[in-house]
């Protein structure tokens, strides 16, 4: 039932016994930027206010987080961005990492027949980028400033510095991958002593590829001399990518995937990435489930959650996969008879065993580091982009010369079915490693729409605890009537079928991790569950929320 609140003179409805905390998001009337980094908040604001759509401010926010968050931030990867321009028109532009030619199922099987690091840390663990085309491909369609300006920032922040935040401090602190490999060294750490926060970071090789990619566009990157340099370092070290693979890179448009819930029309990542599929298919359980009645955070609607959540990722790693390589049953995965069976396979008091899961087959129904910006523009264009080079930091290996971080995307195909990743997911057949493949992903890039118009843009990091993250985030607002900064900053729980572990975030209750386990989950806390950046359009304002676990920040005008 819903509560009805005496505020003063104001009678607030709180939809289903949800007390909002009200921490205040920020507001603002005409555009908005959130995203991880604050350098690379400020250049996209600058885009807007000069004029330029939200694709041109995506596209100036990717290069500079480039520079200002090297644990995730890239040209060396790929990710998607999910788009939606006033006039109605969505698309979704894929930019994942492909395996290079020279790959092949079994390559990361030692003698032992189990997986090795290779597909982590390393040359050979890189897929050819696609960050640069995507981007690229996405200002040619739908951008309107010149693409050389839109780079002026990253390159002036690589050439003349930034001062080092805490976070990016303490993160190079952290990093052992990048001391393996001399030439991150050499870059990140200064030969062994570590930046302090405050110091200045220059990154020349950095600044002469992006101003290389400025003044020549992704052909430097794919065929000029940023291409010559990086197929150099990797013959010289062992890896795979050849400037063939590179020259054969493409960035496609996809159609968003779409559902409905509760009258919200949801725009979301469709594969190569599992986590439309995901939040389509759970919100498609929880619709008539009647779960939230318990309230956000009780034990009752968490346990219900997770159970969804154990029955997508079963299916997730059976199933999902780059569907040029694979036929992916999308629809059937997302039908209403197959999604009703899972409802009812749901023990409400009861958690089912993951070893008792398996993924329910949908034939027969058919008809580390990561970062994501949301940005809406003064005329309401939304752009949602998830990019990453996986790990944090990548494989660790920046290019020679090149100064840039290269991807371990490599690790998110099923080295051997049945094995985890090192996200602890484990994955099947379907998602084995052939070449020119694109690995499965989670990220997911989301917009949801109320009466045809703008309401909610979201994503955020954290392999498959993206899915989980990005439900939670909608759930928060949809359900529970949350701001965007309490639907953002509330702990989060996440459960992916195997480990059988129902992981949340400290801040929950201990009766209520008492009644969890009481119900049969093997409860686990763990920090950080995702990072997400969202922005909410209510009432002729923006709001944005960069999640406050990380040093992210929302501006705008
Ligand atoms: O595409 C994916 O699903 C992963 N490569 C994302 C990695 C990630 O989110 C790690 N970040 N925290």
């Amino acid at each position: 039932m819903r509560e009805i609140l005496a505020l003063g003179a104001l009678l607030v409805a709180v939809p289903w016994g949800f007390h909002a905390r009200a921490a205040e998001p920020v507001r603002a009337r005409h555009a908005m930027v959130v995203t991880r980094e604050a350098h690379a908040t400020d250049a996209g604001v600058a885009v807007l206010r000069a004029g330029g759509n939200a694709v041109d401010a995506a596209v100036a926010v990717g290069f500079a987080l480039a520079v200002t968050l090297p644990a995730a931030g890239n040209i060396g990867g790929g990710g998607f961005m999910l788009l939606r321009v006033t006039d109605g028109r969505t698309t979704f532009i894929d930019f994942r990492e492909r395996a290079p030619k020279k790959a092949s199922r079994d390559m990361y099987l030692g003698p032992d027949g189990n997986p090795t690091q290779d597909s982590e840390a390393g040359y050979r663990a890189a897929g050819v980028p696609g960050t640069v085309r995507g981007l690229e491909l996405a200002h040619r369609k739908y951008g309107k400033k010149p693409w050389a300006g839109l780079l002026a920032p990253a390159v002036s922040l690589a050439r003349d510095g930034f001062d080092v935040s805490y976070g990016l401090a303490r993160s190079l602190r952290a990093s052992r991958l990048l001391a393996r490999f001399p030439e991150s060294r050499r870059i990140f750490q200064r030969d062994g002593a570590y930046y302090e926060a405050g110091e200045r970071f220059r990154q020349p090789e950095l600044a002469g590829t992006l101003d290389r990619i400025a003044r020549s566009g992704a052909a430097d990157f794919y065929e000029g001399e940023t291409a010559r340099k990086l197929a150099a370092g990797m013959v010289a070290n062992g890896g795979l990518i050849t400037l063939e693979d590179l020259k054969q890179y493409s960035a496609v448009e996809r159609e968003p995937l779409r559902g409905r819930y509760r009258g919200y029309e949801i725009l979301t990542a469709p594969p190569p990435s599992s986590g439309g599929t995901g939040i389509l298919q759970m919100m498609g359980v929880l619709e008539k489930s009647g779960y939230e009645k318990h309230g956000a955070g009780s034990a009752a609607s968490i346990h219900f959650v997770a159970e969804t959540m154990r029955r997508f990722f079963a299916a997730r790693n059976t199933y999902l996969a780059d569907p040029d390589y694979v036929r992916v049953p999308v629809a059937g995965l997302l039908d209403k008879r197959y999604v009703a069976k899972l409802r009812e396979s749901i023990d409400p008091e009861r958690a089912t065993r993951s070893s008792e899961v398996s993924a329910l087959d949908p034939a027969g129904y058919e008809s580390s580091e990561t970062t994501h910006y949301s940005i809406v523009d003064a005329q309401g264009n939304a752009a949602s982009v998830t990019y990453t080079i996986n790990g944090g930091y990548g494989c660790g290996v920046t290019a020679p010369g090149l100064g840039f971080l290269l991807n371990n995307e490599m690790d998110d195909f099923t080295a051997k079915p049945g094995s985890p990743n090192a996200a602890g997911l484990v994955q099947g057949e379907a998602n084995a490693i052939q070449p020119g493949k694109r690995p499965l992903s989670s990220m997911t890039p989301t917009i949801v729409l109320r009466d045809g118009r703008l309401f909610l843009v979201a994503g955020s990091p954290g392999s498959g605890r993206i899915i989980s993250t990005v439900l939670e985030v909608l759930l928060n607002v949809i359900d529970f009537g949350m701001n965007v900064r309490d639907a953002v900053d509330r702990p989060r729980f996440h459960h992916q079928w195997k480990p059988d572990t129902l992981f949340m975030e400290p801040g929950f209750s201990p009766d209520t991790l008492a009644l969890l386990r009481g119900r049969g989950h093997n409860v686990e806390t763990v920090s950080g569950i995702g990072e997400a950046a969202a922005i909410l359009a209510e009432g002729g304002w923006l709001q944005g929320a960069a999640d406050s676990r990380s040093e992210g920040k929302a501006s705008g005008y």
